[in-house]
């Protein structure tokens, strides 16, 4: 059985996409898949939407489908079953981890040994049907787990937590769309390149303090470095009204910080509080907001 993460972006999510750092953290809960070589044309069954595809039909999946089974190497047909256990359009990672599964289910069934870099980059090219033009740092973390610092181009380096890092997550319930947040940023970019430029430095600046504060365990640093990224992010037009509330709903129930977490525009947020998790998903639950506990640091495989 083939295994990939879902993720949360802690810091960098957009500024990545041009060639800043990103610190991403595995969530314990993602994709799995299974694989075997079959006659006829590869075929993809995808739980629990029930959806089947095959790889030779015109639509977005069968070529995403088609362009991982041309990276992982090898011609034979495969028969590709895929179990998910996040939401997608959420900004957790689900695409991605649909993929680096897929890759690795894949290669095992043709006998091909995949790096996690190796995985990551046949899953990127999934992501490109998806997303346009992905950093790559979902699938380096659908890929490797834990916690990892990343940079476009390069390969993922790890960042141990000096400690849990007890975050809450909560959805939104606004749908997000991760090509139109980065096609979104990309345009501000062309608009105002002195203006946006500076900010993804200064969000590159608060994703290597935060790499540092992670590791050093320093959560009240962490926690206002968040607070900071948002802000940035804010400014870059990707943060929502329920984006704000509920980063200040998280504030007001004892996080040390909150940001919205990957493309934007809805999708989630997340809160770090330690020892107030319950409190912070109390308050969003007040408001009508669904969220969960996420323990980085503690051992996911
Ligand atoms: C999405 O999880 C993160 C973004 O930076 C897009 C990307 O890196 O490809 C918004």
């Amino acid at each position: 059985m083939a295994r990939a993460f879902a993720k949360v972006i802690l810091f960098g999510e957009h500024a990545v996409v041009h060639g800043r750092h990103a610190i991403a953290a595995a969530l314990d809960r993602g994709a799995t898949a299974e694989a075997r070589v079959v006659e006829g044309v590869s075929r993809l069954a995808m739980q629990p939407w029930g959806r089947v595809t095959l790889a030779d039909e015109d639509d977005d999946v069968a070529r995403a489908f088609s362009s991982v089974l041309e990276a992982v190497g090898g011609a034979a047909p495969v028969d590709v079953a895929v179990d998910v256990v996040v939401p997608g359009g959420a900004g957790l990672g689900c695409s991605a981890a649909i993929a680096v599964a897929i890759a690795r289910a894949v290669a095992d069934a043709r006998g091909i040994s995949l790096t996690d870099d190796g995985a990551a980059a046949c899953a990127n090219a999934w992501e490109r049907v998806f997303h346009g033009n992905p950093s790559g740092v979902d699938v380096a973390v659908a890929a490797h787990g834990g916690v990892i610092k990343f940079q476009r181009g390069g390969e993922a380096r790890p960042v141990v937590p000096g400690g849990v890092m007890e975050l809450a997550v909560v959805y939104t319930g606004e749908p997000s769309s991760t090509k139109t947040m980065v096609e979104s940023v990309a345009r501000q970019l062309a608009r105002r390149p002195q203006v946006v430029e500076r900010t993804f430095d200064g969000i590159d600046t608060l994703a290597l303090k935060g790499a540092r504060a992670i590791e050093a365990g320093r959560w009240y640093e962490v926690g206002q470095l968040m607070d900071l990224n948002h802000a940035l992010l804010s400014s870059l037009l990707v943060s929502t009204e329920k984006l704000e509330e509920v980063c200040r709903l998280a504030r007001e129930a004892g996080a040390m910080g909150a940001k919205l977490t990957g493309g934007g525009g809805g999708g989630c947020a997340i809160a770090l509080a330690p020892g107030k998790t319950e409190a912070v998903l109390a308050a969003w639950r007040a408001a009508g907001y669904e969220g969960f506990a996420a323990h980085i640091g503690s051992p996911i495989r």
